[in-house]
């Protein structure tokens, strides 16, 4: 039994306004029973609009359910018209924030550099960041995808500490299987998986490796999640479609029963 707690993830991107946003997470507390979060975290990632009544909701009901961000920017504060910071995040409650989705680097120009930034900061927020990596389908199909993750990676992780780097998650979510309906076969999210944790122990230990989890992302569905999470290197699940209904993604959550 590995020692590293499963995470399960729901990235809702720009979906739910806040009215919605309190109707999904308190479905989702019903459908989940106490046993379901034995052993498993669960988090959910609204929309910054959101952050404020969901965090009210999870409080006043004391649900054990996580509050994420889907981004944030690097620096404390300042002339950034538009951004939020991690100190702000915080501040809610917020406990995890995805840096370098690959829709932040692909529409919105996000470098390595960019996403290790964001990275620090989160962590200087005392919040755990979720990095995400992934390679596109023309690196895949060149044989290039563990080459790219892994400078992801690398870049990502550049002057992290290795204590902090075993309190991260790394999702990897192969582009090609984001919102496709196109999951990666569990052995190929495997195989990843385990090359990134190879990276890891690279640059900041075999200790850090053994504790570090790495989330599968790309078209989960409560129909492949028992299988994926089956892989020895696979801790847990980056959701963004099926965490939007709150039937599918208690089913995802409780994928043990
Ligand atoms: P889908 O689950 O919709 O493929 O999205 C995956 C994702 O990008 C989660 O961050």
């Amino acid at each position: 039994m590995s020692r590293r707690t499963p995470l399960i993830s729901g990235n809702w991107k720009m979906h739910h306004n806040h009215f919605e946003a309190i109707q999904v997470t308190q479905k989702l507390h019903y459908r989940l029973g106490d046993h379901d979060y034995d052993g498993v975290g669960v988090s959910i990632h609204p929309p910054f609009t959101d952050l404020r009544s969901v965090q009210t909701v999870i409080g006043a009901d004391r649900m054990k359910i996580a509050l994420g961000a889907q981004n944030c920017h690097a620096e404390e504060k300042g002339a950034f018209t538009g951004e939020v910071s991690a100190p702000m995040l915080a501040k809610l409650e917020v406990a995890l924030v995805i840096v370098g989705h690959s829709e932040r680097r692909q529409l919105f120009g996000e470098t390595d550099d960019m996403v290790n930034a964001k990275v620090k900061a989160v962590l200087a927020s005392a919040m755990t960041p979720i990095m995400c990596c992934g390679e596109t389908l023309e690196e895949r199909e060149a044989g290039d995808a563990e080459a790219k993750v892994a400078s992801q990676v690398r870049g990502g992780l550049a002057g992290v500490a290795a204590d902090s780097v075993a309190n991260m998650v790394i999702a990897y979510e192969p582009i090609w299987a984001i919102g496709t309906g196109r999951t990666a076969t569990s052995e190929d999210a495997q195989a990843m998986c385990a090359a990134v944790r190879s990276v890891v122990s690279e640059v900041a230990g075999t200790a850090a490796a053994d504790c570090v989890r790495i989330q599968y992302g790309g078209s989960v569905k409560p129909g492949n999640i028992a299988e994926l999470m089956s892989q020895a290197d696979i801790d847990g699940a980056l959701v963004g479609g099926a965490s939007l209904d709150p039937d599918d993604f208690a089913s995802i959550c409780a994928y043990r029963s």
